[in-house]
């Protein structure tokens, strides 16, 4: 969820992280702050879905849409057999992917741990492995299910060094609806929080 950018000494630190993968085919998938601000550069795109996950507003954001004490609420993903999860996959620039995974790792530190899983597109006729930033329900910044005019509630209120909580959910929600994609979820979500916004606006 970042958005700003790393230090020398947390690229260094990520270093280890980087073994296993190879640089010369290294695509990272984004299905949150990711798809509407990559904030990298990336040689091609393609949207597409992993399957066996689902994108839930349910982790924690206690640095970048939030603070300790009143934490955001961002994306991850939940593994659910038989749904798939769309979003869009990067390609990374070999001679660049080494920095763009350092600063990836310090964007998602807060509960994010990496991936690797099946990709597909309707276009493409075999899947290929993506780099996935998930936080799962054992991170300490994960919160769960919440009733949606709560989680919606919590949204309008948070911000962070990044900004405003309302602008992940309602650029996601935008960003998905401009590449003709259906998040039920997400879209509840956004209605909520339009609703609540306009109040405020006329309060
Ligand atoms: C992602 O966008 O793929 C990861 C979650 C986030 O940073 O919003």
């Amino acid at each position: 969820m970042l958005e700003h950018s790393t230090t020398q000494a947390q690229e260094a630190s990520s270093d280890r992280a980087f073994d296993g993968l190879s640089p010369e085919h290294l695509w990272v998938f984004g299905y949150g702050s990711i798809i509407w601000r990559p904030n990298f550069d990336y040689l091609e795109k393609r949207v597409g879905y992993i399957s066996g996950w689902t994108r839930k507003f349910y982790q924690g954001s206690p640095d970048h849409r939030g603070v300790p004490e009143a934490p955001g609420r961002v994306a991850t993903l939940l593994p659910q057999p038989e749904q798939e999860c769309w979003g869009v996959a990067f390609r990374l620039a070999p001679h660049e992917a080494r920095d763009v995974l350092a600063q990836l790792d310090h964007r998602e530190q807060g509960g994010y741990d990496r991936l690797l899983l099946p990709f597909h597109t309707h276009a493409g006729p075999t899947p290929f492995r993506v780099l996935v930033y998930i936080a799962s329900e054992s991170n300490p910044h994960y919160l769960g299910p919440a009733p949606v005019s709560a989680m919606a509630n919590q949204i309008a209120m948070s911000h962070g060094a990044s900004g405003p909580n309302s602008e992940y959910l309602l650029r996601l929600a935008e960003s998905l609806r401009h590449l003709r994609l259906h998040d039920a979820h997400v879209f509840e979500l956004e209605a909520h929080l339009r609703s609540l916004l306009s109040h405020f606006r006329v309060a």
